[in-house]
Order: structure tokens, then sequence, then C-alpha cells
């Protein structure tokens, strides 16, 4: 209870962490973009989840410190005249390392964003927050652990406590397990990679819809972050297991690896590849989004590829080996690399710059990194299994 007793202390930071642990490292294949993963959590353990749950709602976990909502979007100065934007509220998931966390210090740093840091590690959130010198008045941490749909109905509900309004999410967290031989599975029992990955976000995303459309900002946006990976019409896209989505009928099945397949397609379990579905799946539900929802609410709905973060803790189970040759392979092999810093800046490019309002859009950069819309393959732009695919996961996360 010490993490809880932590929480309850602090009027910036909400809830605990989860109980994890680290799964082994095994061997990945080759030298693509991305070709390692890290294998964390253990989210066998639901009875704790639960404990830790009610604990949480009978202590009430919201420690809100201001109250937004109210507040409408442009203010006026009292003195000149002159119309001033209120800070925005842009939530980033998985923002405890890597992308998330150098996009939340981004955002943060420049006074005009409040970032709900949401996380499954409260106090590696916390650690991480500290350390990259985010400003606590800037930031707020919040438990949610994608790969529970309570966990992240719970967000939502402690989200909406706190009185602040929505203006931009940013669903980033994601796990990568392309060595494991046997599939995990998330707490109702669906694949870990397209659980956490796509049906955690699909179910959280869906939901915060209603907070974003009642948020009065001039600019507001929905952003899922897609991979290069997943993208067949791409280099990086074609390095073996391709991903392949199918006909879906291991989603369709529930993803359980009983009475279905642990794969989207059907077919035997391959860690690699359900990262892979699972990054078409986001890109595929960015615009579903936008076909569904911008006309009507206004919202910019986007994907991005923000270059190889050859780093990050996507790569923090490999081999000592390959996390010592990745980065150097990708900066003077392919040239594709990019740092932590430099990602998170355009992760919050894609939040905030004024030229990046366009709808449906698959953000990425060239060498002098400027932006620029990139084609999808085919399979991420198939409108038809776009909608397929939303139309399944409604019903899988409980939805329709
Ligand atoms: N690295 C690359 O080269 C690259 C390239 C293209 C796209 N991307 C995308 O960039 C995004 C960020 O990845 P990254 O490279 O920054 O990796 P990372 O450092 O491992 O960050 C992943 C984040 O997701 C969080 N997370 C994992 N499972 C979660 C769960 N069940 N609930 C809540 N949060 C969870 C992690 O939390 P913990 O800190 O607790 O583990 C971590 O904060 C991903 O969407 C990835 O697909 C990365």
């Amino acid at each position: 209870m010490a993490l809880q007793a932590a929480s309850l202390v602090s009027s910036t930071f909400v809830v605990p962490e989860e109980g994890k642990s680290s799964a082994s490292l095994k061997e990945s294949s080759l030298l693509g973009v991305s070709l390692s993963d890290h294998v964390k959590a253990d989210f066998s353990s639901s009875t704790l989840k639960w404990k830790k749950r009610e604990f949480n709602q009978r202590v009430g976990t919201v420690r809100a410190q201001t109250m937004a909502t109210a507040t409408p979007a442009v203010n006026r100065a009292s003195s000149d005249g002159k119309k001033t934007l209120r800070q925005g509220c842009c939530i980033v998931t998985g923002a405890s390392s890597g992308l998330g966390l150098a996009a939340a210090k981004a955002l943060a740093e420049t006074g005009k964003w409040h970032v709900i840091m949401a996380c499954r590690d409260f106090l590696k959130a916390e650690r991480a927050a500290k350390s990259a010198g985010i400003a606590k008045e800037n930031c707020t941490i919040m438990h949610l652990d994608l790969a529970s749909l309570d966990s992240v109905r719970q967000f939502v509900d402690t989200f909406r406590r706190s009185g602040r309004a929505l203006d931009v999410l940013v669903c980033n967290a994601a796990v990568y397990l392309p060595t494991a031989k046997e599939p995990t599975f998330t707490a109702e029992g669906f694949e870990l990679s397209v659980g956490t990955n796509h049906l955690g976000h699909f179910l959280l995303s869906r939901l915060l819809l209603e907070d974003m459309k009642k948020s009065d900002y001039p600019s507001k946006r929905l952003i899922i972050v897609g991979s290069i990976t997943g993208n067949t019409n791409t280099l990086a896209g074609n390095v073996p297991p391709k991903a392949n989505l199918g006909d879906l009928r291991g989603l369709a099945g529930g993803l359980n690896g009983l009475n279905s397949s642990a794969m989207i397609d059907g077919g035997e379990f391959d860690g690699a590849k359900a990262y892979k579905d699972s990054k078409v799946c986001n890109m595929l539900t960015m615009q579903e989004f936008h076909r569904r929802f911008h006309e009507e609410t206004g919202i910019t709905f986007a994907s991005l590829y923000p270059g190889c973060i050859a780093t990050t803790g996507l790569f923090r189970e490999h081999i000592p080996l390959f996390r010592l040759l990745f980065p150097p392979f990708q900066k003077y092999i392919t040239k594709g690399f990019v740092s932590e810093e430099d990602a998170g800046k355009r992760l919050a490019q894609v939040v905030s710059d004024p030229s990046l309002t366009k709808s449906g859009v698959y953000w990425s950069w060239n060498k002098d990194s400027a932006s620029f819309e990139n084609q999808l393959s085919q399979e991420a732009s198939d409108a038809e299994k776009a909608r397929k695919v939303w139309e399944v996961s409604e019903k899988l996360v409980g939805l329709a």
C-alpha cells in the first residue's frame, strides 16, 4: 500500500501503480526498423488489480489540482483587450518513457499545455517527469492500464472528476513482443499487443471523444501513433513477418487463443506480427474516426510515424548486443534514426502546430525534419477494413 499512500499525499499526482514484472528476453529476427521490444507487464494478477482498484474507489483517486471546465478557451485580458488562449489540456498515454515522455516535456515546457500523463506505473511516471524537468504545475499523472478495459473506464472517470476540459488526446502507449513464443493476454483475455495498443486505446478514445466534443478549445485533436512497420509499402514494413489483418476472423473471435486464434487474421501466434497488426489497427482507427466524426465535431484526427527512435524502452528487453548496435545501425546505415527529444517535438507539433490541422492525415518527416503527409499502405488505408475493425472492436470493448 506504499504506492497508494504516496498518491494520497500528493496533490498533483493520481493513483498508484500496478504490479509488474519483466518477461523473459528472447531472440529477435532481422535488423529492420524495429526488431525488438520491451516485454514488461505481467497482467495475470487480476485479483491484485481489483483490490487496488477497489481501494482507489474507496479513497477517491482524484486529487484534482484545478477546475478548468468552466474556463472558456479564449479569455479576454482586461488591460488591452487582447484575446489570450487558455492553457490547453492534453492527455498522453504511455508518457512514462520514450516518445510519450519527450512529447509531454515538449508540450509542458511551452507553458501552453497541461499534460495528463496517463501511465500504468505511477512511481515510474513520477520519476520520469521529475528527471525530464517537467514542472508539476504543468502535468498530472493519472493511472491508466490499457491492458484492462476496467482501468480504461476508471481512468476516464478519474479524468472527468478532475474537472478539466479535454482538448487533445494522444494515444501513444504500446507494447511490442516480437520474441514471445506464446501469446500473453489482457485482463479481458485479448492478446496483449492488440489488446493494449489497439483495443485499450479504441475504448479510451471512443469514451473521451464525448469530452473533446464539449471542449471549446479552437483546435481539438485526437492523435493515434502509427508506425512504418505496419505499412507494407515501405522497406521496413516488408521485413517479415508482415502486417496482415486478413479477414479479421481472429479479432472477431476475441483474440483469446482458446476458441479463436490470438492473431487478428486467425493465424499462428507471432509477437512481431501482432504488434504490426495493432499498428495497422491504430492507423485504420484514426481514419475511421475522421470519416465518422471530423465533419460533425471539427476535431482533427491524425496519425504519425515519428521516425526510428532506436533508444526508447520499446527495445529495453532486447539482448544487450542488439541494444548496443541498433542505434548506430539506424543512425549510420538506414539513417532513419531520430532522437527521443526530436521525436517528442514531432509529436508535440502534431498536437499543437497550427499548420498541422488537416484531419485524416498520417504525418511523417523528411531528412530536413519537415513534416509531410505520408501515404499509408493499401491495407492501412482500406476504408472497408477500417469500418469492419471499428465494428468488431466496439463489440469486443462493450460499446455495441
Ligand atoms: N521507438 C520507435 O522506433 C518507434 C517507431 C515508430 C512508432 N513508435 C511508437 O511510439 C509509441 C511509443 O513507443 P516508444 O518507442 O516511446 O516506447 P516506450 O519507451 O516503451 O514507451 C511505451 C509506453 O507505453 C507504456 N505502456 C505499455 N503498456 C501499457 C499499458 N498496458 N498501459 C499503459 N501504458 C502502457 C509504457 O509504460 P511503462 O513505462 O510502464 O513500460 C511506456 O510509457 C508507440 O506507439 C510505438 O508503437 C515507436
